[in-house]
């Protein structure tokens, strides 16, 4: 049996998924994700975190990072967000880093 503190807490989720769903209502986007969002990039490390210095650009101007997941130059795009979302119905694109001019 559930004290009162604990039927509280297990009905809070709803409430976040309520508020959550009205957020992304508003947004017009709605994307939900059935398994993992990564398909097999770095499965040996338990989370996958990259980072950037803006001296990487190495004179280019604009370097694209992959936000897909399934870019073979992961974190660089390579294109493959294209048949991504050909196949899924997304939207997802990369992040253009661009040097300031
Ligand atoms: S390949 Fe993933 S965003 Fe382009």
């Amino acid at each position: 049996m559930l004290c009162s503190a604990a039927r509280a807490a297990a009905f809070t989720p709803l409430k976040i998924t309520s508020a959550r769903r009205a957020a992304e209502s508003r947004r017009g986007v709605v994307v939900r994700a059935s398994g993992p969002i990564n398909p097999d990039i770095k499965k040996d490390v338990d989370k996958v975190v990259d980072s950037v210095s803006l001296n990487d650009l190495d004179g280019k101007k604009q370097v694209s990072y992959c936000r897909c997941w399934r870019s073979a130059t992961f974190p660089l795009c390579n294109g493959a967000h294209v048949a991504h979302n050909k196949a899924s119905g997304d939207n997802v694109g990369p992040l253009l880093v661009k040097a300031s001019e």
